[in-house]
């Protein structure tokens, strides 16, 4: 189970089931119920082939589906049995829930070498998938199929799964500092630090960049906050392979898919047309920039119409240095980099071109994150964000009740924390 393994990669041939979904959807929807080489010690991404699942009838078949992921995976991923996972998770107790998504609830619990010999000691985070219908068990395998062969420090390790009857399972890694949607975006969490929303994006970029870099590039196509998982020193993994896909073969430039995905992230020429690109993440990566540079979600209802979809909301900030200090997040207190806050905005802004070639590609944006790193004119020392008038200082609780107020004027206020938007 060593990342730095490379294993042959015996092509998965199961008919467990059939994601070539070659329909277009125009009412933009998720199916499932709501829902260059960086490090050396990489293993070398496996040239896939292209899966083909065929058989959808099977889902019932757990057995065969087993057995077919058992040929092809081997020791690579642990077959776990409901009960085993049943047992680490404490009969998957509330007081262990870490979260709950579209697909159902996501419980923490251990594991060690006494579930299976040569098992590391471990906490995991186990998925119980409420697969309702068979897109569920379609992202249920599209997860174990991608998860099992792409290994990447800037990717969530799975560890195993489980099929069982109707049940499905996912066991990862478990990641101390769960997703920066909350950390973003939690009422009560703690501002993040400018160096810190740099560090993540810069993590999450390599993820993508990886995927992206692959002899046959996967195209991600769910990128966005809450599939953004942090370690405890807050480096960045992507989780949540459901929705992933291969890319364009030959002469094709796009896959042409289902649209699926989560409102406020996906590219509007995949919403309009289904054809999908590398290019569809550059976008939602693009959308992700905005909500660090912002504190503000991709799509926000409780907002005024105008400021409800942030791409809309901010496209006009993001050219002037004057206006942009406007756009900012508040609870940065203006502890940011002027120049950084600049060209992030700037690199954002190309991310979200409408034209998909227009968009950079992730290896020169990794080298732009890359370059901001090191700035330190912060706009606090630098007189472009004002003080206090009652404290002589800044604070996230001053800038809290609106710098409108404060005669800074920006129409921006703290964020509040709403239900997240997406298609069901
Ligand atoms: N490996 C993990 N380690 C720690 N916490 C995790 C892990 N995986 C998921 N979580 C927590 O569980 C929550 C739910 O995750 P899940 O992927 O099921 O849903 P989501 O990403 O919020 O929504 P969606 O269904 O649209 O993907 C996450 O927000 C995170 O807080
Ligand atoms: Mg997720």
């Amino acid at each position: 189970m060593e990342d730095s393994k490379s294993k042959p990669w015996i092509p998965f041939t199961a008919n467990c089931c059939s994601v070539e979904d070659h329909s277009i959807c125009r009412n933009f929807s998720r199916c499932k119920p709501s829902r260059s080489d960086f490090s050396k010690n990489v293993a070398p991404l496996p040239s896939f082939r292209r899966l083909l699942f065929s058989d959808l009838s099977t889902r019932s078949n757990s057995t065969r589906i087993n057995e077919d992921l058992q040929q092809s995976f081997g020791q690579d991923l642990y077959d776990f049995q409901l009960s085993e996972l049943r047992g680490v998770t404490q009969n998957f107790s509330s007081n262990f829930l870490l979260g709950e998504g579209g697909f159902g609830t996501v419980h923490k619990g251990y594991v060690d070498d006494s579930l299976r010999p040569g098992l590391k000691a471990q906490a995991v985070a186990v998925k119980l998938l409420d697969i309702e219908g068979l897109q569920g068990h379609r992202e249920w395998l599209a997860e174990v199929i991608f998860l099992g062969q792409l290994r990447h420090p800037n990717l969530v390790k799975l560890i195993g799964y489980c099929c069982e009857d109707e049940e499905r399972l996912l066991v990862y890694e478990f990641m101390p500092r769960g997703s920066l949607e909350n950390h973003l975006f939690k009422r009560l969490s703690v501002s993040l630090p400018w160096c810190t929303r740099l560090k993540i994006a810069i993590g999450a970029a390599k993820g993508l960049a990886f995927l992206h870099g692959a002899e046959k590039p996967v195209i991600y196509r769910d990128f966005k906050t809450s599939n953004i998982l942090l370690d405890s020193d807050f480096n960045a993994k992507l989780s949540d392979f459901g929705l992933a896909k291969m890319g364009p073969e030959g002469s094709n430039t796009h896959v042409t898919t289902r649209v699926m995905g989560t409102y406020g992230y996906a590219a509007p020429e995949y919403v309009n047309t289904g054809h999908l690109t590398t290019k569809s993440d550059i976008y939602s990566f693009g959308v992700v920039l905005l909500e660090l540079l912002t504190g503000r979600r991709a799509m926000d209802k409780t907002r005024p119409k105008d400021e409800q979809n942030l791409v809309d909301w901010a496209k006009p900030y993001l050219t002037s240095t004057r206006r942009l200090r406007c756009l900012v997040d508040p609870r940065l207190a203006g502890q940011y980099s002027v120049k950084g806050a600049k060209e992030m905005a700037l690199l954002a802004l190309q991310c979200v071109s409408l034209q998909p070639r227009d968009r950079p590609k992730m290896p020169a944006i990794i080298e732009t994150l890359e370059s901001l790193q090191h700035l330190r004119d912060m706009a606090v020392t630098s007189g472009q964000w004002p003080v206090s008038p009652k404290s002589g200082k800044n604070n996230a609780a001053y800038y809290a009740k609106g710098r409108k107020e404060s005669g800074f004027g920006c129409k921006n206020s703290v964020v509040a924390a709403s239900p997240r938007i997406k298609s069901k």
